[in-house]
């Protein structure tokens, strides 16, 4: 044979053929912005967090001026992450009614439209920054999960469309379900961080909102990245406890969980991009080792392996057409 038959490179040839031709595309309701809002700030005076250039820590309200630009210009969702001005052993300011958080979602819930979604922990509240509570230096499970309940009602309560349980601890989406339903929030939809990995990419964040651990580490309730067949059990398991959606966290290094959780449960899937995945595409960049069109091929792709909905810090970047 002279010539081959099929040509792949002919669907390459020029950018409007690959245009028409391609199967995964960015769409600005894609993407959910975390933001930083920290109690003790005042107005005008956000801080840039060293370990995540070009991520700020925001007072309340600079925090709602700045997700409104960024409504205006496409942002549709956004998860809360908080710093108490007080942290105790038991995080009590994660679920006190003026929190950082509560009042975060009742100004977002009345100046803009943008579905408020909050992470439902304890580290950033608590004085040893575990994400539950500690007896004889040991994070205990079932104690744990009525506070991370009262955490879930007080957002619900203050107008938060979704919550997100990131602690990780057994049966703590049965338990915040319950406990939405008997007061009154049967519609609060809860998206739990069903795979959540003990990982070094959160590094970053930690350093952010100051909730490393002053012992140990999280591995008694993360999970041990080395397994994949256990992500699925705590899925299924989060899935017959109500959880309505899926988090796969971190995002570019658990590819392979994310098309997994995809394929076999069909839930709504979100992939976290952490503080880890977007600190190293940054240092990359400021570095001159990558370019900036990396951060788009990174998305892409977490998209392509899976996920419907994307938790980036590079979401203002998208939507403001920088990549
Ligand atoms: C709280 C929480 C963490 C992240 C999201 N929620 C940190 C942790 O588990 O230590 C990480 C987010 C990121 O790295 O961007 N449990
Ligand atoms: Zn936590």
């Amino acid at each position: 044979m002279e010539f081959p038959v099929t040509r792949m490179r002919r669907l390459r040839k020029d950018q409007n053929i690959r245009n028409i031709l391609t199967e995964t595309k960015l769409n600005p309701e894609d993407f959910i912005y975390p933001i930083f809002i920290n109690e003790a700030l005042e107005d005008g005076n956000k801080e840039e967090i060293k370990t995540m250039p070009g991520q700020f820590r925001f007072s309340i309200n600079d925090a709602v001026t700045y997700l409104k630009e960024l409504e205006s210009i496409g942002l549709s969702s956004v998860i809360l992450f908080g710093m108490p001005e007080i942290k105790d052993e038991k995080g009590s300011m994660a679920y006190h009614k003026n929190g950082v958080i509560q009042q975060t979602i009742r100004k977002l819930k009345a100046e803009t439209d943008l579905v408020v979604i909050t992470d439902v922990c304890l580290c950033e509240y608590t004085s040893h920054g575990h994400c539950g509570i500690i007896k004889d230096g040991e994070v205990l499970n079932d104690p744990t999960l009525n506070y991370l309940s009262k955490v879930a009602l007080s957002h619900a309560e203050a107008g938060a469309d979704i919550v997100a349980p990131s602690d990780m601890m057994d049966g703590r989406v049965a338990s915040i379900r319950k406990v939405l339903d008997l007061n009154g929030y049967q519609d609060t939809i809860i998206m739990s961080y069903s795979a959540k990995y003990a990982s070094a990419f959160y590094a970053p964040f930690r350093e952010a909102v100051c909730s490393t651990p002053s012992f140990g580490d999280r591995k008694t309730y993360q999970m041990n990245p080395a397994n994949s067949q256990e992500a699925l059990r705590e899925v299924k398991l989060d899935i017959a406890e109500g959880a309505d959606m899926i988090i796969v966290k971190p995002a570019m290094p658990y590819m392979d969980i994310i098309r997994e959780v995809k394929d076999e449960f069909k839930m709504p899937t979100v992939a976290y991009q952490v503080s880890g995945e977007y600190s190293m595409i940054m240092a990359g960049i400021e570095n001159g080792y990558l370019t900036q069109d990396s951060i788009y091929e990174s998305l892409l792709s977490i998209k392509r392996s899976g996920a419907d909905l994307i938790i980036s810090y590079f979401a203002p970047e998208f939507l403001e057409g920088k990549i």
